[in-house]
């Protein structure tokens, strides 16, 4: 097959969109996104997944108020949480490929997104609090609180893990990528150190 990078470059394009349109997202498109989400790869063919699709203006309201990098999704006409279940120790891959084809599928839609993080790493407060670049991790002690909150929302069983917010909606906005060039991540055959 020839190489026509026109066949990527929806995916590329796509960047986190974090401001939208009030237009209201149709309940079958929603329904769509959520199946293909739910035919992501999943480990030993686990599907851990449950999906919370929310439209409900104060639910949307609620989860941005305690999810600290989420305050948008008070403007976003829908979102859908994603929850796994831990019966298996591959819940955060097979979480994150269903939130993935969450972001694609939405797309091809012409819905922007923005991916929010889940309850595995910590939430940062404000800026005040290093993002872990080159240092381990801070968890914020009330960490668990809010991600228990964030599940009492939206009715969801505590013991399940929350594993990311994904909130769409339509928008005219669009960012350059800021991304490091293919040359630089891609090795061929075997690792080899660039640019030394
Ligand atoms: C695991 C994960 C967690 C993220 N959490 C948040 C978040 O809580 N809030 C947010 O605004 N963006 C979040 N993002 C989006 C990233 O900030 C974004 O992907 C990154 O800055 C690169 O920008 P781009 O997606 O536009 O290329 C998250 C992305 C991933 C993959």
């Amino acid at each position: 097959m020839s190489i026509n990078s026109e066949r990527t470059a929806f995916m590329k394009d796509i960047r986190s969109i974090r401001s939208y349109k009030s237009d209201p997202i149709d309940k079958e498109i929603l329904m769509d996104i959520v199946d293909a989400a739910r035919m992501a790869p999943t480990a030993r063919n686990i599907q851990p997944w449950e999906f919370v699709v929310v439209t409900d203006k104060s639910i949307l309201q609620e989860l941005s108020e305690i999810h600290v990098n989420g305050d948008f999704l008070k403007d976003a006409p829908a979102c859908v949480v994603v929850l796994c279940n831990t019966n298996t120790e591959y819940f955060v891959e097979d979480g994150s490929a269903a939130t993935q084809n969450i972001i694609l599928s939405a797309r091809l839609y012409g819905l922007k997104s923005c991916w929010i993080g889940g309850c595995k790493g910590p939430f940062y407060e404000n800026e005040d609090i290093p993002m872990c670049e080159g240092e381990p991790c801070q968890i914020l002690p009330l960490y668990d609180d809010l991600c228990s909150k964030l599940k009492d929302i939206i009715n969801a069983p505590r013991e399940l893990e929350l594993i990311s917010i994904v909130s769409l909606g339509y928008s005219d906005e669009s960012f350059e990528a800021d991304k490091r060039p293919l040359e630089e991540v891609l090795h061929w055959d075997s690792f080899k150190e660039k640019n030394k």
